[in-house]
């Protein structure tokens, strides 16, 4: 997490690295700080808490200087306060550093350095590879910060000032992303493209063990002891993009852009009856005889759908493991497995680092991503781009829609590869899918009555998600959006399981949500609410438009459009997104920013 930027150019570097902040601030608002050098001297400010209130320290002080760095924090070490805020600085004030990640050994490198008189300011684990350069800084400041690299151990991405030589950033990257934005007479080093979108396209993003020097003119990169390159990519990504456009939140911006994002990501890869990804090798899938995919949060959700529909489609045997367990379990993987990362980030420190330890062992292996040129994109054999835009929002949801519609055109895909699918099949599955954009709109366009309902039960502190087969993975991830932005506690349960012991929380005092659409497991759904109903449990139900025995059994209802069964989840997301939206506004939460949670997690 936390967010880092660097400028070197010939415009004021304060104006730029605020820019910055302002599109990683997703990444971590528990602090933000900046420093530049100005004149010859690094000036810093810092500040707790939001970025504004970095902007309102910096007002009527703003300096001149064309080089600087700024991080906005998600505090690992230490409390965040202004003392704890990056960039820290070492003894002299004239070394400073940012920093994300964690630098692990460095309780035992602070006694060697306190033993040799350096003070702290701080109780974090980044200052003191400030101090590990000025042990070395008379050789100068790119020999230093190499000797000071050799001695930590840990995850980090770095940006590194020195005012002696103020004609230069120094960038280190492992683990933790690193992207440099090309310019003219400028350039830009930061923890994702958004931070520079509006000044340049062309972007370089960094490998592990890779260490920039970076001026106005040149970037060079060195790993290993070598000199080495690194490819430029043009991003597509348009900086209108990033902006909220007219919405009150970036949320609400992202859940409409779904119809859109939907259709970007399927178009270019359907025809009438087939489908083809541009990065994938369907020779490698044929002697596949198991899936296995691996994601966190409302990533997992979407891998746990497609295992439902992958098996069902490909009749291939389909695991989907959380990546933080997946990483400590003793999984068995062959050269028949395949194996695939659902990361919208592609930066997840838990996705990334289960993938280390097994990917060899796999037959072929699949990442499917949003952000173009992340880590899970270089890592793994194949990539599949899920074409969302850039999602400011820190809750997933245009990106999770994109998983979804990836994840479904792979079943296809997969099917037809392993023989189980025939013409028709492909057609009618195609014909489904181009027809969810159509329908999100339509769902888009209901959107005031989730907000009536979202305003009848604002005020309950508990709530129930349930679904079966399909639509039970919408139950967990409505439950955690709801979680993430409204601070309520929901729990999401397969609906059959709610007599194994949910059923014992039934009152009149947790609304229960029934992903119910007219299936072949309606009728045990049925019973499911009738068994809540019978136990004074009120009822939010999702089903379909043209079901006509709903309201006998419901207190409040959404109604979507009808679809093929195995569809439902690609519109049942929305009213969920929309339901936790509206409850998070209603109580006053900042829905883009909730407390504690930052978008990409790349510590463990
Ligand atoms: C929830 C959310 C998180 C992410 C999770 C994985 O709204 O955004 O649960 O889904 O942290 O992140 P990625 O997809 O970047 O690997």
């Amino acid at each position: 997490m936390c967010g880092i930027i660097g400028y070197i150019g010939e415009e004021n570097a304060t104006d730029r690295i605020i820019y910055g902040l302002h599109k990683l601030e997703y990444r971590g608002y528990d602090s933000a700080g900046i420093a530049v050098i100005d004149g010859g001297a690094l000036v810093r400010f810092r500040a707790q808490g939001r970025l504004e209130n970095l902007e309102a320290k910096i007002k009527g002080k703003k300096t001149g200087g064309t080089i600087g760095i700024g991080h906005t924090r998600w505090a690992t070490h230490g409390k965040p306060s202004e003392e704890n805020a990056h960039p820290h600085t070492d003894c002299t004030g004239e070394i400073t550093i940012i920093h994300n990640g964690i630098i692990e050994n460095y309780f035992e490198l602070k006694e060697e350095l306190i033993k040799k008189k350096h003070k702290f300011a701080s109780e974090t684990d980044t200052e003191i590879f400030a101090h590990l350069i000025e042990e070395n800084i008379s050789k100068g400041f790119v020999k230093a910060a190499f000797a000071a690299l050799k001695r930590i151990r840990g995850m980090y991405a770095m940006v590194i000032l020195y005012s002696g030589e103020p004609d230069k950033i120094i960038a280190a990257r492992k683990g933790s992303p690193l992207v440099i934005g090309l310019g003219r007479g400028e350039n830009y080093v930061a923890s994702d493209v958004p931070s520079f979108l509006k000044y340049t396209k062309k972007a370089m993003f960094l490998e592990d063990g890779d260490v920039a020097v970076i001026t106005r003119e040149k970037v060079d990169i060195f790993n290993s002891g070598k000199k080495v390159k690194r490819g430029v990519k043009e991003i597509k990504w348009s900086a209108q993009q990033a902006e909220k456009s007219g919405f009150p939140h970036f949320m609400l911006k992202e859940i409409s852009e779904q119809p859109q994002a939907f259709e970007d990501t399927i178009i270019d890869r359907i025809s009438d009856s087939s489908i083809k990804f541009e990065n994938i090798d369907p020779e490698k899938l044929k002697g596949i005889n198991s899936v296995r995919i691996i994601a966190c949060g409302t990533s997992y959700h979407a891998a746990y759908t497609a295992k439902y529909i992958i098996e069902k489609y490909a009749r291939v045997n389909t695991v989907v493991e959380v990546a933080s367990e997946m990483r400590y379990s003793s999984p068995v993987i062959d050269k028949k497995t395949l194996l695939i990362a659902v990361s919208q980030s592609g930066e997840t420190i838990d996705t990334i680092e289960a993938f280390k330890s097994i990917q060899k062992k796999a037959g072929y292996s699949i990442a499917v991503v949003n952000v173009v040129g992340s880590t899970l994109s270089r890592m793994l054999d194949g990539v599949i781009y899920t074409h969302a835009g850039p999602e400011i929002g820190v809750a997933s949801t245009k990106t999770f829609i994109t998983q979804l519609a990836v994840l479904y055109m792979f079943a296809l895909y997969m099917a037809r590869v392993k023989g189980e699918a025939g013409e028709k099949f492909m057609k009618d599955g195609i014909k489904n899918l181009r027809m969810v954009p159509g329908f999100i709109k339509t769902i888009l366009k209901d959107k005031q009555k989730l907000e009536n309902i979202a305003a009848k039960y604002c005020g309950f502190r508990d709530f129930l998600y349930y679904g079966r087969n399909v639509n039970y993975p919408m139950a967990l991830e409505g439950a955690l959006k709801l979680k993430e932005i409204s601070y309520i506690h929901a729990e999401g349960y397969a609906a059959g399981e709610m007599k194994h012991g949910p059923i014992a929380l039934v009152d009149d005092k947790t609304p229960n949500v029934f992903i119910a659409p007219e299936n072949a497991l309606y009728e045990k759904i049925i019973s499911n609410i009738q068994e809540i109903k019978a136990r004074s449990g009120t009822i939010i139900a999702i089903t379909n438009r043209s079901n006509t025995t709903m309201k006998k059994f419901a207190d409040d209802i959404f109604y979507i459009p009808d679809i093929e069964e195995d569809f439902y989840p690609l519109l049942a997301a929305i009213p969920m997104q929309l339901l936790a939206y509206y409850i998070g506004v209603k109580k006053g939460i900042d829905v883009d920013k909730p407390r504690n949670l930052a978008k990409s997690v790349t510590v463990e």
